[in-house]
């Protein structure tokens, strides 16, 4: 119980390493792709609507618990509450979430792995090695237990190394680097034939899909997913950034940097797609949509790369790094969850406790690689679709009526003192009580029934 608690040593360092968590797969290859089958630029708006209305007000909610408690996410639902039931109720939600952060990890770390082959692809194509890349570039059980299993080590190393010297010290490595191979890779695009009926593909906005339910529901799960909410994730963060900091302006900077990237990646990906289309690629499925799921990232963006030549290898290394490096800030956050919460409960050492839950969340994955058709969609429903929400609900009521309103604003005027005369102690309690959890549910039950 008593382990010593770590802490970001600087504001930069927690925005870059929650900006990290916030910013992987789901913007790169989420967005982008969900905006192309959504009416464009209408998604756009509808999204950034959601992720400044709903998503930044349960950010704020899991930032504040955290901080306030200073402790992982079991012991800080538990300890805000004052009451039996809500502290049963809190550790309960707690335990929910560190399995759910667990669940998704085990198959981020699947499609992560995924990523390091096709980076690792173009290395041994210029070396001549064939056999390998094909290796790499097939899908098969040896294949994806290799590199999920790298990719999982790389997760550990980091997280074992702890708060300042593992998550702060390689968010800020990678972070300006994903940004500076984003904008060259777009600016590369831009050049080639066909960029721009892509670009009006994404950005001219189809305004009679702004009220369809579907996309509506679409773009609140994305603002989830996308922002790390609902599994403690943004919590355990909150909980090592010092009190000091102005809590709901760090937010949103978060909230703007995530989605700002998954905007600029949109810029790369329909673009790439109406390149390769120019290059004679099949960019929509039969029945006329656009190519999405993983046939986008590891079909027709290849195609792509390989019909450029030697530059070709080049944009695909490039590419598949970006990826990786927003798959490897994403997953140590995830980690982050079981990981301090066993350590602050068993008072064990950091990497002992890292390397075996690390583990057993691998072993998860290879239980998904093993049983694919029957096991991958359904994990991936079961925590984006059903579990994230719900849980969202459960951190915005804790934060709104479970930890006092005097702790509250208490919590907030640390690093902000100007804030209870300001907008945001105004409309945000309110949200946070009844306006976000009624419409998370709306949203949820309306997306379960349909
Ligand atoms: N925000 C990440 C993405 O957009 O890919 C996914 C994610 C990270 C979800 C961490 C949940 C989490 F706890």
């Amino acid at each position: 119980m008593s382990a010593p608690r770590g802490q970001f040593s600087s504001k930069l360092g927690f925005i870059l390493a929650a900006a990290g968590s916030a910013v992987g797969l789901g913007n790169i290859w989420g967005f982008p792709t969900q905006t192309a089958s959504n009416g464009g630029g209408a998604f756009v708006v509808v999204y950034f609507v959601l992720a400044f209305m709903l998503a930044y007000p349960a950010l704020m909610a899991e930032l504040i618990i955290g901080r306030h408690a200073r402790a992982n996410v079991v012991t800080a639902l538990g300890s805000i509450s004052s009451s039996r039931f809500t502290r049963l109720a809190g550790t309960a939600v707690g335990y929910y979430g560190v399995v759910i952060a667990s669940l998704i990890l085990s198959f981020y770390t699947i499609v992560a792995g995924w990523m390091l082959a096709h980076l690792i692809e173009p290395l041994t194509t210029a070396l001549g090695l064939s056999n390998i890349s094909a290796w790499l570039t097939q899908n098969s059980v040896a294949r994806n237990l290799a590199t999920a299993a790298t990719f999982a080590l790389i997760t550990m190393w980091i997280i074992a190394r702890g708060i300042e010297n593992g998550i702060e010290k390689w968010s800020t490595r990678l972070m300006p680097m994903l940004f500076a191979i984003l904008l060259l890779l777009i600016i590369y695009v831009m050049t080639r034939p066909g960029a721009m009926e892509g670009l009006a593909v994404y950005l001219v906005p189809d305004w009679s899909r702004v009220t369809d339910p579907g996309l509506i529901i679409d773009a609140l799960g994305q603002a989830f997913f996308s922002l790390s909410l609902g599994v403690g994730t943004m919590l355990v963060y909150g909980s090592y950034l010092s009190k000091r900091e102005n809590l709901p302006g760090i937010g949103v900077i978060v909230t703007l940097v995530d989605t700002g990237i998954a905007f600029i990646a949109g810029l790369l990906i329909i673009p790439s797609i109406y390149v390769a289309k120019h290059y004679g690629t099949t960019i929509f499925t039969e029945t006329g949509e656009l190519i999405a799921g993983p046939d986008l990232i590891f079909q027709v963006l290849p195609t792509l790369f390989s019909s450029m030549g030697e530059i070709g290898l080049v944009a695909a290394f490039a590419f598949f790094t970006l990826m990786s490096i927003a798959a490897v800030t994403s997953s140590i956050s995830m980690l982050e969850v079981p990981v301090s919460t066993a350590v602050e409960q068993t008072g064990l050492s950091r990497p002992r406790i890292t390397y075996v839950i690390g583990t057993v969340i691998f072993a998860i994955s290879a239980l998904l690689i093993f049983n694919f058709p029957a096991l991958f969609v359904f994990v991936i429903d079961l925590t984006t679709k059903y579990s994230e929400p719900l849980l969202g609900v459960a951190f915005c009521l804790f934060a709104g009526w479970v930890l006092h309103r005097d702790k509250l604003l208490a919590e907030l005027k640390q690093g902000s003192p100007e804030v209870e005369s300001g907008i945001f102690w105004k409309v945000w309690p309110l949200y946070v009580r009844v306006v976000c959890p009624v419409l998370i549910l709306v949203t949820f039950f309306h997306s379960v029934g349909a």
